[in-house]
């Protein structure tokens, strides 16, 4: 089991005006004095239901993806009941009494799965005022149900509906993404390893923090996945790197919010780029997201798609095993 969870310490300090020091980042980190403030990020918003002009759409996505890394998607074909669910199940878990929740903790054998609170070592020994919980949701050779909670009981069946949506939104995504690189529709998913990218859901419980000028939660990165797919709760948080500023992204009721990870930027040769980002607590309010993210299997190579390296645009990044990029990442040794 690992140590405290902030869920914890979070309800040990709701009356008080002080956090504890591991959370406190450094100046050039602390959201007050970082973010521009008056201003919220209008990132792009791709209508997925203006298919009939099927240029525009993948022009659409293509420029987002490579000008900003991030954009929402609104009539992505999940209804507001299917994103409820999910949602409530996994409120319900997290509101769990401790014990229940640690019946799906990670484990020093389990991986990146299972129940959490920090998901590597900070410079400083810093912490994310955040804990989570991973579990693949596809494919079915990937599930391990061990980490899937069995409390509340529709748990299950939630993440199965939304399973089965979000992999049709992440099929229409990846071929026009794949045309935007001029390439054919389906060479995108194939590059991406086919019907084995592994989906796998994180949900992020960001408990109310007395000093939420002071902590992150997810501290800046990109994601290391290809595409992350992401629903929030209504609470403000999510922060996008522009133009040298930290900025607030505008959330819109119901719409899926889509990160281009590393692996794309890889794949796309860096046409495509990596969305740098992270997130803030908020003082009186939980705040929660459900990023699924769609990988790579750990031994799959990923390096540029061949057809987009030629002469004048060379090959700008090394191929290499997902598991071998990953623990690069982790270890911040140069890719
Ligand atoms: C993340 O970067 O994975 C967290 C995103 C979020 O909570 O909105
Ligand atoms: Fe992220």
């Amino acid at each position: 089991m690992e140590g405290e969870r902030v869920q914890a310490i979070a309800s040990l300090s709701k009356y008080a005006d002080t956090i504890p020091s591991e959370f406190i980042r450094s100046e050039n980190e602390q959201p007050a004095a970082t973010t521009l403030r008056g201003v919220v990020l209008e990132v792009p918003v791709i209508d997925l239901s203006d298919d009939f002009n099927e240029k525009i759409l993948v022009k659409n996505i293509s420029e987002a993806s490579r000008d900003w890394g991030i954009f929402q998607v609104v009539n992505h074909g999940i209804s507001n009941e299917v994103i409820s669910k999910l949602q409530k199940v996994g409120k319900e878990f997290f509101e769990l009494p401790k014990e229940e929740k640690e019946f799906v903790a990670k484990t020093p054998e389990s991986g990146i799965e299972g129940y959490g609170t920090i998901l590597q070592k900070e410079v400083e020994g810093k912490k994310g005022w955040v804990d989570h919980l991973f579990h693949k949701i596809w494919p079915p050779s990937a599930i391990n149900y061990k980490f899937w909670p069995k409390n509340p009981p529709s748990y299950r069946e939630a993440n199965e509906e939304y399973t089965k949506k979000i992999r049709d939104v992440s099929d229409k995504l990846t071929n026009w993404l794949s045309l935007g690189l001029g390439i054919k529709g389906h060479e995108l998913k194939a590059a991406m390893g086919g019907d084995d990218t592994i989906f796998l859901m994180k949900i992020n419980y960001y408990p109310p923090c007395p000093r939420p000028d002071l902590a992150l939660g997810v501290v800046a990165h990109t994601d290391m996945s290809f595409l992350t797919i992401l629903v929030p709760n209504e609470v403000q948080g999510l922060q996008v790197f522009r133009d040298e500023h930290w900025y607030d992204v505008k959330y819109i009721p119901n719409a899926l919010i889509v990160h281009i990870g590393d692996q794309i930027e890889i794949l796309s040769n860096g046409k495509y780029k990596a969305v740098f980002h992270r997130t803030t607590v908020n003082k009186k309010n939980t705040r929660m997201s459900w990023p699924v993210f769609l990988e790579p299997h750990p031994e799959f190579e990923v390096g540029p798609i061949p057809e987009l390296v030629s002469e004048e645009s060379p090959s700008k990044y090394k191929t290499k095993k997902y598991k071998d990029y990953v623990y690069c990442k982790l270890n911040k040794i140069p890719q």
